[in-house]
């Protein structure tokens, strides 16, 4: 099977990893790709701003399927261009990718359909005195959100007055872009977070292993946000009983409203969720594979991934293709430049992955290059560094002793990765 496969992060890279490890006939080409990623696949040569140029791309190599890693690519609709010259595309249209691309579109959904979520109002540009004004009836902390794509820095928790309404000047005044002209203040959750991702054919669907990021910065979720400090799996926090409601409360719901729209999706659909007492609410959608959820999780599926995806973009999915492994858990941990998700520097020289990699871990590429034959930071988050253990504890301590291998200048990462999972258990 020949796969194309967009996006250049570690999200990326672990599904290289899991379509290679497919089958022997497993062919991946990749665009734009990473060091990693080309360890399995070949470049694609192609101008990736330019969608009519991917589909004669695929076209004249037989590609067999296409993965799209990326939330800008969907909402751009990248999927619509392939799907309509008759390539199987693995990722939703862009009307279905509006799950993500607008939270304005995504909370009334959720409203509509009746799928738990926080109670919110939104506001555009023109409205910025009603957004003041309500915003002074609202109880601290609260949220405001740009309504588009802002790579996860979109969302502000407000604890005082004074920075929600400095946040709300400063998203009308231009500081996401046109993803600020308009905004969601929302009802602040209390509750434990994690992540499902559902890989759906559009109507059947199965679960991946539950997980839970880590998004702030520093440890003990202090600080900014970020894309994503780390990941263990499976969470805890996500038993049966709540696993159970996210399917038929908010998963099964909005698969059917979709569909009822016009808009089936096909892809994978991650959900956010805030748990609190074992009520699930949902915190975000986002209409691709978790980053770095991605990489804890994909190495606890077992048998033909590639095959899966296949036949989920084909709209009738064989779920028996995969396996899930319920018997281990994983840990990963993001190594960052320090700064980010402020400034930092990059193009510091990289060693250590080998020595790590022996030792049983999967290192991922996020942010690396090869400058004149060395590999070398290049973005905020660097490596995505995961372990496997035959329990949560085994998965922690593997991969810290891991992470310890790897070494370039302005290492930064936190050191409490999957702590918040072990109190389920000891
Ligand atoms: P989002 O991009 O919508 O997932 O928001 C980023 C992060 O902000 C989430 O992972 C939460 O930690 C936090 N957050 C977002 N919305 C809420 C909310 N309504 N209540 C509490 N925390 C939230
Ligand atoms: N880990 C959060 C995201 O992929 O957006």
């Amino acid at each position: 099977m020949n796969i194309l496969l967009i996006g250049s992060g570690g999200r990326e890279h672990a599904l290289a990893l899991a379509l290679k490890r497919s089958g022997d006939d497993i062919q991946i080409y990749a665009n734009p790709g990473n060091p990693g990623i080309f360890t399995y696949a070949e470049y694609a040569d192609f101008d990736i701003k330019d969608f009519d140029a991917i589909a004669k791309y695929c076209k004249k190599s037989k590609i067999d399927l296409v993965v799209i890693g990326p939330e800008q690519f969907l909402s751009d609709g990248l999927a619509d261009v392939l799907r309509a010259q008759k390539i199987d595309v693995f990722g939703p249209s862009q009307e279905a990718s509006r799950l993500e691309s607008s939270k304005v579109f995504s909370k009334e959904f959720m409203i509509t359909n009746n799928i738990p979520t926080a109670k919110y109002k939104s506001f555009n540009q023109k409205e910025k005195k009603e957004a003041i004004k309500y915003l002074n009836t609202c109880s601290m902390p609260i949220v405001i959100k740009a309504d588009g794509l802002a790579a996860g820095k979109g969302v502000i928790v407000a604890d005082t007055l004074e920075v929600a309404e400095a946040t709300i000047n400063s998203m009308f005044d231009g500081k996401f872009g046109k993803a600020g002209s308009s905004i969601i203040i929302e009802e602040f959750m209390v509750g434990e977070e994690a992540s499902i991702l559902a890989i759906t054919d559009g109507t059947d669907y199965i679960t991946l292993a539950p997980s839970q990021d880590h998004k702030r910065i520093f440890e003990n979720d202090k600080g900014p946000n970020t894309g994503g400090m780390g990941v263990y799996a499976p969470a805890p926090v996500v038993d049966n009983i709540v696993l159970e409601k996210v399917q038929k409360e908010i998963i099964e719901p909005t698969l059917e409203a979709c569909k009822k729209m016009g808009h089936p999706f096909i892809g994978c659909l991650y959900v956010g969720l805030m748990i609190n007492n074992n009520e699930p609410k949902v915190v975000e959608f986002n209409v691709r594979f978790g980053d770095p959820e991605t990489e804890a999780v994909l190495p606890l599926v077992e048998g033909n991934f590639a095959g899966l995806l296949k036949s989920a973009a084909k709209g009738k999915m064989k779920k028996d293709l995969i396996e899930l492994n319920t018997e281990h858990s994983t840990c990963t941990v993001i190594l960052a430049s320090e700064g980010y998700p402020g400034e930092f520097e990059k193009g510091f020289e990289i060693d250590g992955i080998i020595a790590a990699e022996k030792k049983g871990a999967f290192v991922y590429h996020s942010g690396t290059a090869m400058v004149d034959d060395k590999l070398v930071t290049n973005g905020g988050r660097v490596l995505a560094v995961t372990c496997v253990g035959e329990d949560l504890q085994t998965a922690i301590k593997h991969v810290y002793q891991r992470v310890e291998k790897i070494n370039f200048k302005n290492k930064y990462y936190r050191k409490d990765i999957g702590k918040k999972g072990l109190k389920y258990y000891y």
